[in-house]
């Protein structure tokens, strides 16, 4: 986890930094800190705490000078204080570091026994004294980077300046990721696409074992061992606009009211909507592969994992093909049989997430096929898998997924419609009826938007002080349920489960008393008889119920405490439409109760540890 930033050039660097921190403060919110040089000497300011409270730093300590490296920490190695915080200093260098440093221990007692004087009990200080300690053998910044790299074992992204070379900014990446921004007369690097967007939309996307010098005249590449790379230069396609928060409150909000817009994107280019299919060429799957893979994995950890879920509904019914789900963290304590007949999806909205991208590389190297469902273009799970399959949802800057989720979905679908084509268990019908609602689907999703907010908001107002809430769904509408409860605990810190709906008998109906709010999902589909059952047991046992149902459900508004609506759709799209007012109802309890919906605790958004 952790953000980095780093710029050189001729403009005032701190302002620029703290721009790119606040992009990146998702990764991580414990500490910040920047090193700007001016000209003379490095100085650096930390604090603990959010990215505000080293503004606040700055303002009595202003740092002035074009060239520096800022850091968003989410403490892996020693506590959170300001010791703790990057950047790391020693003698005449300063280092920021995303990543973990598996050999700093020995690393540790061999500098101590050589005289070094380590403050902190970060992994990253070592590196800054062993670059220190090339430093003084002579070698010039670049090589002593490459000469310190050698000695350690792990994940970083490093960004690294030093007192004797002014204008220069040298990087390196291994396993954590790392994105360079060109710019007219000044270069830019940090952990992800956003931080360098308001600046330039070239950007180099690292490859693991590169390294780079960063001056104002460009950018040079080569590998760790020095050999050139000539590196492609990408041209980014989101703007600036996207990653700001447009007259919302908070990123999350913004980012709920997008989801119209991110199906759009998603969809785009990709509906064959004449012959009622999917565009081949736009699902990275080729029509021989759908038709001879015997069996889908899905890998995903959190609410990626949700979406995998309500994937395999779409695979089962619409392929006909075996289909399971896999939480990534767990898939690797396995001796998962996996084989060169299964066709894995990692999904992902990060592409980074450690523990997926490593069962996503185990299943490769078993032979399966590796498709990657991920949100943020040349990731590390993109480039590990065989093809890939974008979300085009933008960037996701709340640390509570949710555009990112209902992109997630749009895609299981499209490939489950595909694979149903191409191996004929899908009928030409429902395959029309499929592909003409994702077209509508958009709109449907804005009217939930606008249909539902205000009412959501009321029994946020209500609900705000529970202390448990139950989510119960049945069918596709049991991941929903996995999700709102996710969604609500994360950000409002609210105990929340979500369950089967016929798994209550089977034990968590001893939880239910008037005090319990019951989220029961009861949408017009093939399992709303039964789910209204379960509802009914719910409410025999005093519980509030707080249903979502198709409009005009009768049955389900007279039994119900309060009663959201949503309109008719496919059972296959209910799931886009159901989890709107679910997050809708997470954020406003969230904000209620003052909490940082954006940035919650203990939380960050980007997981690159197991
Ligand atoms: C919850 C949430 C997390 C992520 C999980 C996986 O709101 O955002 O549970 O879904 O950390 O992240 P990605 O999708 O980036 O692999």
């Amino acid at each position: 986890m952790c953000g980095i930033v780093g710029y050189v050039g001729n403009r005032e660097c701190a302002p620029i930094l703290v721009d790119g921190l606040r992009r990146l403060e998702y990764r991580g919110y414990d500490s910040a800190g920047l090193a700007v040089h001016d000209g003379q000497r490095i100085h650096v300011v930390r604090a603990v705490g959010k990215l505000r409270m080293l503004e606040e730093a700055l303002v009595g300590s202003p740092l002035l000078g074009t060239t520096g490296i800022g850091h968003t920490r989410w403490a892996t190695h020693g506590r959170v204080s300001e010791t703790n915080a990057h950047p790391h200093v020693a003698g005449e260098i300063a280092v920021i570091h995303n990543g973990i440093i598996e050999n700093h221990l020995p690393l540790r007692a061999r500098l101590v026994k050589a005289g070094a004087k380590i403050v902190s009990d970060t992994d990253t200080e070592i590196i800054a004294h062993l670059v220190d300690a090339q430093c003084r053998q002579g070698h010039s910044l670049e090589a002593a980077v490459r000469l310190a790299l050698k000695e350690v074992e792990g994940a970083y992204a490093i960004a690294v300046i030093r007192q004797s070379e002014p204008q220069k900014v040298v990087v390196a990446k291994n396993a954590s990721p790392l994105v360079l921004g060109l710019g007219e007369g000044e270069s830019f690097c940090g952990s992800d696409i956003p931080a360098v967007l308001p600046y330039t939309r070239r950007v180099i996307i690292m490859e693991d074992g590169q390294m780079a010098v960063l001056t104002s005249d460009g950018i040079r590449v080569t590998t760790l061992d020095g050999t050139p790379v000539e590196p492609a230069v990408k041209t980014i396609d989101w703007s600036p606009a996207m990653a700001e928060k447009s007259g919302f409150k908070h990123f999350m909000l913004k980012e709920i009211h997008e989801q119209p817009r991110a199906i759009e994107d998603t969809l785009r280019g990709r509906l064959d909507r004449e012959n009622g299919d999917i565009v081949p060429e736009e699902i990275g799957l080729s029509p021989e592969l759908a038709t001879s893979i015997e069996r889908v994995v899905l890998l995903a950890c959190g609410t990626s994992h949700h979406a995998a879920m309500v994937g395999r509904y779409y695979i089962e019914s619409l392929a006909r093909l075996p289909t399971v789900v896999e939480l990534a963290s767990e898939f690797r304590n396995r001796e998962a049989v996996i084989g060169p007949n299964d066709l894995v999806i990692a999904i992902s909205q990060s592409g980074e997430t450690l523990d997926t991208l490593m069962a996503a590389k185990i299943a490769k190297q078993r032979g399966a096929k590796l498709l990657a469902l991920v949100n943020v273009m040349g990731s590390a799970i993109a480039r590990a898998a065989d093809a890939e399959l974008y979300t085009r949802a933008g960037p996701e800057i709340g640390v509570a997924s949710t555009k990112c989720f209902t992109a997630q979905i749009a895609g299981l679908l499209m490939l489950a419609i595909y694979l149903g084509k191409r191996r004929g268990t899908l009928g030409k019908e429902r395959a029309e009826a499929l592909v003409e609602g994702l077209a509508h689907l958009p709109q449907q999703m804005r009217d939930v938007l606008t249909g539902t907010r205000q009412l959501v908001l009321s029994l946020a107002r209500r609900y705000m002080d529970a202390r448990d809430v139950l989510f119960l769904g049945r069918g596709t509408s049991y991941p929903i349920a996995l999700e709102g409860a996710l969604k609500l605990k994360e950000i409002s810190y609210i105990h929340a489960e979500g369950y089967a709906a016929g798994e209550m008998k089977h034990g968590p109906i001893a939880l239910i008393d008037p005090n319990v709010p019951v989220v029961v999902l009861v949408p017009r589909d093939e399992h709303r008889d039964k789910s209204m059952s379960n509802l009914q047991e719910a409410k025999a046992r005093g519980g509030r119920i707080l249903a979502v149902a198709t409009e005009g459900d009768e049955e389900a508004r007279s039994l119900s405490d309060e009663l959201v609506e949503i309109p008719a759709a496919l059972s296959e799209l209910l799931p886009f439409l159901l989890v709107i007012p679910l997050q809708l109802f997470a954020y406003y309890v969230a904000d209620l109760k003052g909490t940082d919906v954006d940035q919650p605790r203990n939380l960050a958004k980007t997981v690159t540890v197991e």
